[in-house]
């Protein structure tokens, strides 16, 4: 059983899609031992909570530095024994010491097609803002294992996305997460579970199933 632990800061719904991928055996062999966020209001943890996973607030405000914070988040990884961390949504740097500890371990989702619309300050609305300021006529969403580079570790899984005359950031946002987001977190997870995915010479390997 792959014991998966998922960091989150906002509302959780890319947590929401792999909960109900486990409950309706989409993703097979993995189960979440942890739910992690920086926001204590997050919903993301009260969706955890409904769903009977241990659910934990953990600020970088609540320490007196950053590598206090550090400490605490790696000590709260660590315990639960994890076998794969994803971020799903989580908006802090991880601490250097996950890597190499957590190599091709830590999965992330990002609501562009990697390497337009990533890295530092593209995150959430910024994101489809920037896509709709370019005039894309395709966006999409990408899971990537994480290294040091903001979105720059091999990538896993993608999947394009329409855009179309009247979006706004808001209703992209939304097309993205239904056609993208919520489809391609699971189906990583699941073939991760599955021992299907390896990483050689910086790129992510699928076994065909
Ligand atoms: C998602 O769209 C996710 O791709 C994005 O934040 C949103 C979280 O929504 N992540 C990033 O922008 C990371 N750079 P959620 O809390 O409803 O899952």
């Amino acid at each position: 059983m792959l014991r998966v632990g998922v960091c989150v800061s906002g509302g959780g719904t890319n947590l929401q899609a792999i909960i109900d991928r486990i409950g309706d055996g989409a993703i097979e062999n993995a189960s979440i031992e942890l739910v992690v966020s920086n926001n204590k209001n997050a919903y993301a943890l009260e969706r955890a909570r409904q769903a009977g996973i241990e659910a934990v607030a953990l600020s970088p405000r609540d320490y007196e530095s950053r590598e206090a914070f550090h400490e605490a988040f790696m000590e709260t990884l660590d315990a639960h024994r994890l076998d794969l961390v994803v971020l799903a949504g989580f908006l802090v740097i991880l601490p250097p010491q996950m890597f190499p500890r957590y190599e091709n371990r830590v999965i992330n989702i990002h609501p562009s097609l990697i390497p337009s619309f990533c890295g530092t300050g593209f995150y959430g609305l910024k994101v489809h803002e920037a896509a709709l300021k370019r005039g894309v006529k395709l966006t999409g969403a990408t899971v990537h294992f994480v290294n040091e580079e903001t979105d720059g570790g091999p990538i896993l899984l993608q999947k394009s996305v329409e855009v179309k005359d009247g979006d706004t950031p808001e209703i992209l946002q939304r097309r993205v997460m239904e056609e993208a987001e919520w489809v391609l977190l699971p189906q990583a997870i699941n073939l991760i579970a599955g021992g299907r995915v390896r990483v050689e010479d910086g790129k992510a390997v699928i076994e065909e199933g």
